[in-house]
């Protein structure tokens, strides 16, 4: 595979099937290469340290209204952009900061009883034959950040549908028809916050949508994006990491033993799952000055940089052989959950829902294997399974 096929093919369903060789082609240019008029990184070092370099931005609401004035419009678009995600400072410390107190590592060890008891309910309620994306990686987290949230259980199956169409924003390329279930997506997640939020002013309670009613420092646009991204950032992700886990386990039955054998490995293994195949692949900045990087680049300002966080995790130069699965790796710190100042604010809530997870399925479901075909999302950037058929006995 040459360089120009190997960028084509992650724009094409058959090459994000499978995008690691034609990272591999695209990494041995350099660490940063420009095609047309993107930059695209490659390396772990470069990934890591350009996601924290203050000279680089996210596309904001102001670059949106500059480049694309009706993207109000689109109310999937607007939900995205109008989130810390897509927020610069100084709004975006204001941002997180009203949601950041949930997400403490204390608060999160919190949970681990809430989190065990209901994967334990989801597991021994799986069918011995199932889709495992439905039985267990969609619910378990999508009923951890409505618990978290304060949603209502009988309403938590209605996300599944919306999020899926939602998230097709953060692709590098959409269908019209796509970007149109987006919208259609964000007005109902919309509707739905808005009630929350009335519910919450009528009646204060004590959960991450409370808090952040209470905060009062977000204005009405900005708590509903920030709700809508904190739902949908907080589940189709950790569905990914649950099923491509899982399947990597069963690809691997000599660690998946090691691991049933014994739990306390399940955190050096999440850590391995997250490196081998991120379920987030990329992220984008760009440049807000002229930036010297020191080694012969220089990116004028504006010029716009894909970070491949799924190929700087399996970067030779940081990790020995990197196609292998290989949980006892030193030092794993995988780019998985970003960097810098839009650092996965769940990254200990995803890690502890999967370190949970995966050591109570070996041990409930000892002969669980794969029992058909898994099909896979047809999306670069947020990378898994639309299903995963397993079997037990
Ligand atoms: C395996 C699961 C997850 C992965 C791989 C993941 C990955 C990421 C990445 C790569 C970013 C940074 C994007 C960027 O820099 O442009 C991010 C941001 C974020 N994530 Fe996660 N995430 C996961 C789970 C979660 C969970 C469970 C939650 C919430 C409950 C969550 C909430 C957020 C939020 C709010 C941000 C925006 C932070 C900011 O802009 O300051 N994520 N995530």
């Amino acid at each position: 595979m040459d360089f120009d096929s190997a960028l084509a093919s992650l724009f094409q369903p058959e090459g994000r099937l499978d995008p690691y060789p034609a990272y591999d082609v695209i990494r041995e240019r350099g660490p940063i290469v420009q095609a047309g008029n993107t930059w695209f990184v490659t390396s772990h070092a470069l990934v890591n340290r350009l996601l924290r370099e203050p000279g680089l931005r996210v596309a904001d609401a102001a670059d949106y209204d500059r480049s694309w004035p009706d993207w109000r419009e689109n109310r999937g678009v607007a939900s995205i952009v109008l989130s810390m995600l897509q927020t610069n400072p100084p709004d975006h410390s204001r941002l997180r900061r009203a949601a950041a107190a949930t997400f403490t590592a204390r608060r999160v060890a919190g949970l681990r009883e809430v989190i065990a008891g209901q994967a334990r309910e989801l597991i021994e309620a799986m069918p011995a034959r199932a889709d495992f994306m439905s039985a267990v990686a969609f619910p378990l987290p999508i009923g951890v950040i409505c618990a978290l949230l304060g949603i209502p259980e009988q309403d938590r199956a209605w996300f599944r549908q919306r999020t899926s169409d939602l998230t097709v924003v953060l692709e590098p390329i959409s269908s019209e028809e796509e970007m149109r279930a987006a919208d259609v997506a964000g007005r109902e997640l919309e509707d739905y916050f808005t009630g929350l939020i009335a519910d919450r002013k009528r009646a204060p309670q004590d959960d991450l949508t409370g808090a952040l009613v209470e905060a009062g420092s977000l204005t009405g646009e900005e708590l509903l994006a920030n709700l809508v991204l904190l739902l949908v950032a907080g589940f189709e992700t950790t569905t990914n990491l649950l099923g491509t886990g899982l399947t990597t386990l069963f690809d691997h039955p000599a660690q998946a033993a090691r691991l049933r054998d014994d739990p306390d490995l399940a955190p050096a293994f999440v850590e391995e799952m997250l490196r081998y195949d991120s379920p987030v692949q990329l992220t984008t900045r760009y440049t807000s000055t002229d930036l010297d990087l020191g080694d012969g680049h220089r990116l004028d300002e504006g010029s716009w940089m894909n970070m491949m966080l799924g190929a700087a995790n399996r970067d030779p130069e940081r990790y020995p052989e990197p196609h292998r699965f290989d949980p006892d790796r030193p030092n794993i710190q995988p780019v998985s959950f970003g960097g810098g100042a839009h650092y996965c604010l769940g990254a200990p809530l995803a890690r502890l829902e999967a370190q949970v997870a995966f050591p109570l399925l070996l041990a409930m479901r000892p002969g669980l294997h794969l029992d058909g075909v898994p099909e896979r999302r047809d999306r670069l950037t947020l990378r898994g399974y639309a299903t995963l058929p397993v079997a037990t006995g």
